[in-house]
């Protein structure tokens, strides 16, 4: 089955192909010709979510996902949770700081850090949410997966991407997800969870 995935990050699409496997060819919006970037301006994962299935869907008429996907740590009160693509930034802003670019997974990663940092004691506690939006033959369907575990106190690692290299799950408590194969990590991610509930359902 063809499906387009609204997503122009390229660790999202190896993940989501190697999680739904050969029965699922996806094309990304580039593949397209759709070159401009989607917008995620919601206050919600879902609102998101759909929010950037929709704009593939109208500019494309063909079936097509999106995932958003947010970090929630306990001892920062939920935060970045729905920023969390664009931390840095908003941290840069709110402090006086010099600009830095949304999606820069480094800043956001040292930003992360230093906030908790400035909460000692706080809980480390942290999970990751997925929402993903179907859109198929016109009609929306949403997907939700979760990944508890705790942010460490340094990066370890090089695989995955993102937040990855400081966030530790509970099923590997000795090492971050950045240090465990991609295909483990799938088996018990936030995206891996959603994504194989999309399947299921279009398997139905
Ligand atoms: P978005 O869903 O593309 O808006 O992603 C939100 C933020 O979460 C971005 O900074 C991503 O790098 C990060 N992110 C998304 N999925 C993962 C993941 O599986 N591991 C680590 N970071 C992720």
């Amino acid at each position: 089955m063809k499906l387009v995935f609204a997503t122009s990050n390229k660790g999202k699409l190896r993940e989501a192909q190697e999680i739904l496997g050969e029965g699922f060819e996806l094309l990304t919006p580039t593949d397209l010709g759709i070159d401009s970037d989607i917008p995620e301006t919601g206050d919600t994962l879902a609102e998101n979510s759909a929010q950037k299935a929709r704009f593939v869907y109208e500019r494309c008429g063909l079936d097509c996902f999106a995932d958003d996907t947010g970090l929630e740590v306990d001892g920062l009160n939920g935060a970045p949770g729905v920023h969390t693509a664009r931390y840095a930034s908003e941290v840069a802003e709110r402090d006086g700081l010099a600009p830095v670019a949304s999606h820069d997974f480094a800043a956001n990663i040292r930003t992360l850090l230093r906030e908790i940092s400035l909460h000692p004691g706080a809980s480390r506690k942290a999970r990751f949410r997925t929402s993903v939006t179907l859109i198929l033959s016109g009609k929306e369907y949403s997907f939700d997966g979760t990944m508890e575990g705790r942010i460490a106190d340094s990066e370890a690692g090089c695989g995955g991407f993102g937040y990855d290299p400081v966030f530790i799950a509970d099923e590997y408590p000795d090492r971050t997800v950045a240090e465990i194969p991609e295909e483990t990590k799938n088996s018990i991610s936030h995206r891996g969870k959603a994504l194989r509930a999309m399947a299921e359902f279009l398997k139905k």
